[in-house]
This record gives C-alpha cells, structure tokens and sequence, in this order.
C-alpha cells in the first residue's frame, strides 16, 4: 500500500453545541466573515456573544453574496487589516466559508489584491498561512464541505459568461472546523434539498471518480449512505433533530472525503452551469449529475456496485448497479423537489445550447486537475444534460 497522508482541519468539533469550542480556542481579536442573512437569522450575534463571554474582542464583516466577488472579499480584508484580528471566523454556507479564506490570504498578503484572475491563481497557491491569524469555519448549510478543504470558490464576474474561479492554498484548510447541527436548523427546505445534495455528490463522485483508498472511501462511502437515508427527512421536516445532525455531520465527512480524494466531472460541469445562469451550487450538481456520471459507466462499474449495495440497492451485475444507483438517485431528487435537466429547471434552450461551447472548454480548462474528458466528450455531457442521460 502506497505512503499517503490524509489533509484535515486540525482540530474539528461535531455534534449539538460544538460551537461552544470557540471559548477555548486561543485569540483576543475575532473578524467574522458572514452574510446578512447570518446576521438576521440571529447566528452572528450568537456566535459573538460567545466569544465575548471568553474575552475576545470582535468585529463583524457580513457583506458576502452567494457566488462571491474580488470586490466583495477585498472589502473584507481592507476591514480585516484595519482591525487586526488574530483569528479569521468564515460563518454560514459555503460562500461566507470560502470568503473568509480568501480575506485571510489577503489580509496577510495583501499584495495578492492587486493581481489578475489567473495571476492570483498561481500565486496563491505559494504562499504561507496562518502567521497573522487563524481560520475557524463555521457552516450554517449541510453541504458544501468548504470547512475542511483548502479551496475557496469565488466568482469572475468580469468574464462572459461568468465563471467560478477556485483559490488553492493547503494552509486555507480551516485551523478548527465546527459543524455544529443548531446552525442549519434555520435553512429553509430548499437550501437544505440543494446544500444536501451537494453533500452526496463530494461523496459518491469522491468515492467513484478516484483510485480506492482506505479511509477515504470509508468517509465517502459512509458519508453517502447518510445523506442517501437522511436527507429526506432534513428537507420535509426541518425540525427533525437527528435528520439535521445526521446530514451535518455527514456533509463534512465528505468534505474530508471530497478534500483528500477529489471530485470529477460533475463538479467541473456544475460550476459552469452555476456560474452561467446563477443556479446555486448544490442543485448545479444535481442538474449535471446522470450526464457526467454517465461518462464513468464504462470504467467504474465496480464502483457504482458497492455504492448501489450501500445503499440497500440488490443489483445482480455491476450495470444493473449503474441503473440502479441513478435510478435511486432520481427518485431522491424528485422527492426532495430538484429538477433532473436544464430543460426541467426552466433555463432558456437557445441561451443553454449558445454557451455548451464555452462551458465545455471552461469545463475543461478550469478544473483542478487535468480534465478527464476531452473537449468532444465534455460538449456531449452538456448536451446530455439538458435533457437527461440515458443510460
Ligand atoms: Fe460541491
């Protein structure tokens, strides 16, 4: 068995009231990175109050959108260095989690500000973390896993059409990550269906797309059966305290998962829908998913087996595994109320079909890694998108 090393948040705290961590962790002056609807939801203040009872001073940036921009996240750090914290906290969904990653690098190399799109990407990756303060996330949604990852997503909105930039750096990978089940007990059911299955896609796209490795497998794997079982529940009754925690917990395992295997062409594919037509993330996923998948069949089939017998799925060959896993996968969608194509999610077909072309060559280019499909095979997804996959 070959040497590898598993990358997670030094230190992370689960279950109902891990947020009451933050009183131990070492700091005077807290910045908090969060949305207004963090703030009117009554999180901020929670989390505020808490680090004032442990002595902490704290300053409140809550300026984040969903899909992130330069401006947006330099504004955080401009008030970051005017405020001096010694510990960078990103609080609620994965926009306010990336955000405060990004603040951080800048706020401790603001240099970086002043760079091109892809000047940033390079340089980012080079530098080191974690002298000036340190980053504690805080997810409020169940999804994204950006606590225990070292990337950020942020948004070009200066290209047409725009398009999501990731920001690597390991020391982005968050000092304490706290996932905390309170805090998505305010998500209404529809972030919860979106956030949720974005969960599921870092799990079984981890778990299919990369070389079998022990213990991630164990975390995708795992990570996936909960989602599959809980998700459900989390959406149609918000209330329901072990659903919550249950699909909280699971969306960091698959945040470590997703962090130390990787994620495919379902991600590569969601990011140009999401970016294009500002379709959140986790339903971009759902809306890419039997296409992309689609391209793995032939290689991973043994794969799409096992994850289709994890989830009580009693296939008899590894392509009726394929059927049935994305059968079973489209009946969850529906019942949690996500559309399965383009087409069903109500985009323009004449607006959809002018931009496959870019999208499939951003697709490609873009991605973390050295694309699996070539230019040809990524259009054909994205054509297969818009109106389902066959099997
Ligand atoms: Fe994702």
């Amino acid at each position: 068995m070959a040497v590898r090393k598993l990358f997670i948040p030094k230190d992370v705290f689960y279950g109902w009231g891990a947020v009451e961590a933050l009183r131990n962790w070492p700091g005077k002056r807290a910045f908090i990175v969060t949305d207004r609807t963090m703030v009117r939801q009554g999180h901020v203040e929670k989390v505020e109050k808490l680090l004032r009872e442990a002595g902490y001073q704290s300053d409140v940036y809550s300026d984040v959108e969903p899909e992130p921009s330069r401006e947006t996240i330099q504004g955080g750090a401009r008030r970051g260095v005017e405020f001096r914290p010694d510990v960078i906290v990103g609080l609620g969904g994965g926009s306010c989690i990336d955000a405060g990653k990004v603040v951080r690098l800048f706020y401790e190399h603001p240099q970086l500000m002043g760079l091109s799109w892809t000047e940033l990407g390079q340089q980012a990756r080079q530098v080191k973390l974690g002298h000036k303060a340190s980053y504690v996330a805080i997810p409020t949604t169940s999804g994204t896993g950006s606590e225990a990852t070292p990337v950020a997503i942020l948004s070009n909105q200066e290209s047409s059409p725009p398009v999501k930039v990731r920001v690597l750096n390991m020391g982005n990978l968050p000092d304490m990550a706290i996932c905390d089940a309170q805090f998505p007990f305010t998500m209404p059911p529809h972030v919860t269906a979106d956030t949720g299955f974005d969960a599921l896609v870092h799990a079984i796209e981890c778990f299919i797309v990369n070389r079998p490795t022990e213990i991630v497998d164990a975390l995708a794997i795992k990570a996936f059966q909960t989602v599959y079982r809980w998700l459900p529940r989390a959406v149609h009754d918000g209330q329901d305290r072990e659903a919550r925690e249950r699909v909280h917990t699971a969306a960091t395992m698959a945040g470590i998962a997703a962090c130390n295997g990787s994620t495919g062409l379902v991600h590569d594919m969601a990011h140009q829908i999401g970016g294009a037509f500002h379709i959140a993330h986790g339903r971009s996923n759902a809306l890419a998913f039997d296409a992309a998948l689609s391209y793995y069949l032939p290689k991973a089939g043994a794969k799409f087996l096992e994850a289709a017998e994890a989830i009580g799925l009693r296939p008899k060959d590894e392509a009726d595994g394929a059927v049935r896993l994305l059968g079973a996968l489209r009946e969850l969608r529906r019942e949690i109320g996500i559309p399965l194509t383009m087409n069903e999610a109500g985009i323009s077909e004449k607006e959809y079909m002018d931009l496959i072309e870019v999208m499939a060559t951003n697709a490609r280019t873009l991605a973390l890694r050295p694309s699996q499909a070539s230019h040809d095979e990524m259009r054909s997804l994205f054509l297969k998108a818009w109106s389902g996959a066959p099997l």
